[in-house]
């Protein structure tokens, strides 16, 4: 086993060469017969784990001497041997060179023995502790540097999270924009148009004679095919955007919708109800629980097998809520969603759509159905 490295340091050399007589078998000694000699040593040198040193020589004390070996290297060991021992002396041992022990000279070699040792000892644990310590200011600056990385994440996210939040709301509202701009448009041209075809139709009426029955019969069927394209055209304008909407508002809008489903659909029932006390609603969220509404009856004319449907809005401080609900068949909404993420059949993305439409106003979408149990959708948006 390698010896623990001890320098001791003291001007009168019979000291010296006793002191390595008695402990060199157990301790590697170092010595030195001044102050600059032994701290020059002591810089030199690795692993000095204990240094002892003469109190009273010619350039200083011994206490000063350790003082200064402190400020190079806190974990030695450090001993003061003394002839006489005042208070003082202690107090400034203590204080000044942080001595672990003094003894008193003549020293007792089977005390200093001991001594040295349990200093060696202590050296020891003074180093791994210091070793501990890096370790765990190391440990502790890497989890400092992830929490920084992770709450930087974060932000990030959050940052981005706030865009799509932007974005949403601009891509709802442009679509919305977009929808009344074509449904003006188709209003306009169809408008235009329809009469145009039907007038020229009774002139080309008027010129055929009271016999020719069959040119009467395509003239018939023409005035039947316009009569239902003018239909079809006002139903595609009214679900691009419904006139009542923008002029009645919410509940007429929904009704007359209701009626439309109701007349084209003669097996689905739908009960329409308003409860609580009917506010006007800012015309972004009125135009979302439409849209909401909309996709609900689609689902419900398309997957449900329904009979019955209720249409329930509530007015209630501070919010708004819509609920359709349906006895129909249902479904597993989780499943449906997988299949939405693109991990499934290709599905719709209508219920996805609605569920952004919603979260664009800030509100909550909730879906609730399950196989052979119906199915309820219910959107809430504080106004
Ligand atoms: N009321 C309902 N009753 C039964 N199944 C429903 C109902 N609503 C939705 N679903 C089921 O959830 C799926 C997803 O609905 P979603 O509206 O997202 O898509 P879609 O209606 O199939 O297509 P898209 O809406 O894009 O035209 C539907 O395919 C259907 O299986
Ligand atoms: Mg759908």
């Amino acid at each position: 086993m390698e010896k623990a490295r001890c320098l001791y340091v003291d001007d009168e050399d019979v000291n010296l060469i006793t002191f390595r007589a008695a402990f060199g078998r157990e301790f590697d000694i170092l010595t030195a017969s001044c102050m600059d000699e032994a701290l020059d040593i002591f810089q030199k040198e690795q692993g000095i784990g204990v240094v002892v040193a003469d109190q009273r020589m010619p350039e200083g004390t011994g206490v000063e001497l350790l003082e200064r070996i402190f400020e190079l290297d806190p974990d030695p060991a450090r001993i003061i041997l003394t002839a006489f021992l005042n208070e003082t002396d202690i107090i400034d041992a203590v204080n000044r060179g942080r001595v672990y022990n003094y003894i008193l000279k003549p020293w007792n070699e089977k005390e200093l023995r001991i001594m040295l040792m349990r200093a060696v000892e202590m050296y020891a644990l003074n180093s791994e502790n210091r070793c501990l310590m890096r370790e765990l200011a190391k440990h502790n600056a890497n989890l400092q540097a992830v929490n920084a990385r992770l709450i930087t994440d974060m932000m990030r996210r959050e940052k981005a999270e706030e865009k799509i939040g932007i974005l949403s709301k601009r891509v709802v509202k442009l679509v919305e924009d977009e929808r009344a701009r074509v449904a003006q448009d188709m209003h306009d041209e169809f408008g235009q148009i329809l009469p145009a075809i039907r007038y020229s139709l009774e002139a080309l009426k008027s010129g055929i004679g009271e016999g020719d029955r069959e040119h009467g019969v395509l003239f018939e069927d023409i005035d039947v095919l316009i009569d239902r394209l003018g239909e079809s055209a006002r139903r595609i304008i009214s679900e691009l955007r419904p006139e009542t909407l923008d002029f009645q508002g919410l509940a007429p809008a929904i009704k007359a919708s209701i009626q439309g489903v109701m007349a084209r659909h003669k097996d689905i029932l739908v009960d329409f109800n308003v409860a609580g006390m009917m506010k006007e609603l800012q015309p972004n969220v009125q135009i979302i629980l439409y849209r909401v509404f909309q996709e609900c009856m689609n689902n419900i004319v398309k997957h449900s097998n329904a009979g019955n449907v209720t249409v329930l809005m509530t007015f209630c401080q501070p919010s708004v809520i819509l609920v359709v609900k349906d006895d129909g068949k249902g479904f597993d909404p989780a499943k449906d969603r997988l299949a939405q993420s693109g991990n499934g059949n290709g599905m719709g993305i209508g219920l996805m759509i609605m569920q952004e439409r919603v979260a664009s106003v800030d509100g909550t979408l909730t879906i609730r159905s399950a196989d052979g149990k119906g199915t309820m959708v219910k959107a809430e948006v504080t106004v």
